[in-house]
């Protein structure tokens, strides 16, 4: 097995893809209403009035509309390291509050991508980079006091079912349309980055040992449910005034049968219900 595409490579891979990337996840149900329910998640108040929201690893701009429909008055700075990703981004339209920048997570400042940002959303990203921790102690440093992160990953639950639909998905839709589309070498990276990633309470801790705090790992409903993830955290500090104590969406029941819970405050519980996804 050739090893995981990583970084230059990885930026080719969806260089070479990005011209049909947008085609291709709208065959997949619910990613776009999936983006959404994360970005609201984030749960900033006053439609985000205020406020600085940064998505990392924002590619051709799904995960970019998702945060300016959640938060339709906040200001919205997304960052890609892939070029040709971008160039869908900016291709479409946005108000001026939104705006892109050309860098790789890892090279933040250099691209003079400053904080304080009040929310981070970091939607299929994690998994991709060849250093997390440090991607994440810099998201950390980046938010203000009190700030919020939700990272949306495919990252499997611990059921034996949720490795066998993932193996199925993508034996049977994402490596055939990914040879059929010529971008073969990046949908094989998709579906063994998937595999070899953080189960998802091993992603939740991961983010407690980066120093997030009130950490949840929340379920998305479909059949992504104990596949894909909202990983829920914030820096320490005084609540803003203007941020509800909580999205709406992350106690309760969710549309569409998804059950979601805290899975433990201050850090990730790894054996807590959400190892299961939601079932
Ligand atoms: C699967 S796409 C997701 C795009 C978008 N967030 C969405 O939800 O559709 C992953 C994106 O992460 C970007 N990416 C991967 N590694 C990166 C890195 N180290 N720094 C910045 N962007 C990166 C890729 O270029 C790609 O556009």
């Amino acid at each position: 097995m050739p090893p995981l595409l990583r970084d230059a490579a990885l930026t080719a891979a969806f260089d070479h893809g990005a011209g049909r990337y947008d085609r291709l996840v709208a065959l997949n149900p619910g990613y776009h209403a999936q983006l959404r329910r994360s970005a609201r998640r984030l749960g900033l108040a006053d439609g985000g009035a205020g406020r600085r929201v940064l998505d990392l690893g924002c590619g051709t701009g799904a995960s970019t509309a998702a945060l300016a429909a959640a938060f339709p008055a906040a200001e919205i700075v997304g960052v890609d390291a892939s070029a040709g990703m971008l160039d869908r981004a900016r291709a479409k339209r946005w108000p001026s509050r939104v705006r892109f920048v050309h860098a790789p997570a890892e090279e933040l400042r250099r691209a003079e991508v400053h904080g304080p940002f009040d929310a981070v959303l970091a939607a299929y990203l994690f998994r991709n980079l060849t250093d997390p921790d440090a991607v994440l102690r810099t998201v950390h440093r980046l938010l203000a006091p009190g700030g919020r992160l939700a990272v949306h990953e495919y990252a499997l639950g611990g059921r034996r079912v949720d490795r066998l639909v993932w193996a199925a998905v993508c034996r049977g839709v994402v490596l055939p349309l990914g040879t059929a589309t010529g971008d073969r070498d990046l949908y094989r990276h998709l579906w063994r980055s998937v595999v070899e990633f953080d189960s998802a309470p091993a992603f939740g801790a991961r983010l407690g040992r980066a120093g997030f705090e009130r950490v949840r790992v929340l379920p998305l409903p479909g059949w992504q449910t104990g596949i894909t993830h909202t990983f829920l955290g914030r820096r320490a500090g005084a609540e803003t005034d203007r941020a509800s104590t909580d999205g709406a969406e992350t106690h309760g029941t969710e549309a569409g049968g998804a059950r979601t819970g805290p899975v433990g405050t201050g850090r990730a519980r790894t054996g807590g219900p959400q190892a299961g996804g939601a079932s």
